[in-house]
């Protein structure tokens, strides 16, 4: 297991941090089809901190980043990032401040299919009128692997190559704020070591914040503290956390899911 420092955590809300959601809620639907996804989350993120979100499928890890990255907007509460509400924000400075500070890698990829690697790795600075620097594309590619495979397009490449591309795109601009949904996923364990210390380098050398969803306890000890979900709200946190530490807690947030589904069950069944 890698070394890791041990960093004091600040209020969440207070100054210094560049991502803060406070009571955040999102319902999906309405009426007898609603799905309450979050049911008021606070939390900050401090710059220089990376963060492992862990809890069972459906719990609301993908709806808390969306939420956090601006790309969701929630049905209540609110989130900053750098200071700003971003619900003071129209959709066209949202996109501006998406650009400018956060990279995201998504659970699905989200590639485009009619470019090649490297203009997949391009496009964002290229939407935000920025030249990207073929250096550090050329070197970010080298870094996750793909180095020779930069003229291909998504659908010539494995699930784990795309999801290095995805990785790939959301660093290249060194943002400030990078959120990750299961950012190693659909990686061999080697990649995927490979793939968390290229996230956990800029959060030590520039200051970067990271914030990861991970199903892999294995994963979540590359990160200075791991948050969980159940149902939508926090359940408890652990800070330089270990493998086994962090699988520990899954187990019994996992009895838990299940409990309530159970709960469900018999309820339907009466
Ligand atoms: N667009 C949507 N419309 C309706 N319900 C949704 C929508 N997106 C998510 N949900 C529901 O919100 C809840 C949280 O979903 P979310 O995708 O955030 O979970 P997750 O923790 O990321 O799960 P997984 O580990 O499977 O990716 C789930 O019950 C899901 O069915
Ligand atoms: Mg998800």
């Amino acid at each position: 297991m890698k070394k890791k420092t041990r960093r004091s955590q600040e209020t969440v809300g207070g100054t210094g941090h560049s991502v803060v959601l406070h009571d955040v809620r999102r319902v999906y639907g309405r009426g007898s089809n609603a799905v309450t996804a979050l049911n008021g989350i606070s939390i900050g993120f401090a710059p220089g901190t990376f963060t492992a979100v862990m809890g069972p499928s459906g719990s609301g890890k993908s709806t808390f980043l969306h939420c956090a990255a601006g790309l969701d907007r929630p049905t209540s509460g609110t989130v900053h990032i750098d200071g700003q509400s971003l619900a003071d924000l129209n959709e066209r400075r949202l996109t501006e401040l998406r650009r400018e500070r956060i990279g995201f890698v998504f659970q699905s990829f989200n590639l485009l299919p009619a470019l090649t690697v490297w203009q997949n790795v391009c496009l964002p600075q290229e939407l935000d009128g920025r030249r990207p620097n073929r250096t550090a594309v050329r070197d970010v590619l080298d870094r996750v692997g793909l180095g020779d495979r930069h003229k291909h397009r998504p659908g010539e490449l494995s699930g784990g190559q795309q999801q290095r591309v995805a990785i790939a795109r959301a660093l290249v601009a060194r943002p400030a704020v990078i959120f990750a949904d299961e950012p190693t996923g659909a990686l061999d364990t080697q990649t995927a070591a490979d793939v968390l210390e290229l996230l956990r380098e800029p959060v030590r050398t520039q200051g970067q914040t990271v914030v990861m969803v991970t199903h892999d306890p294995v994963a979540a000890s590359y990160a200075d503290q791991v948050v969980f979900l159940a149902d939508g709200v926090l359940a408890g946190s652990l800070t330089s956390p270990t493998a086994e530490e962090v699988a520990d807690r899954m187990t019994h947030l996992g009895a838990r899911a299940l409990t309530t589904a159970g709960h469900a069950f018999s309820g339907v069944a009466r």
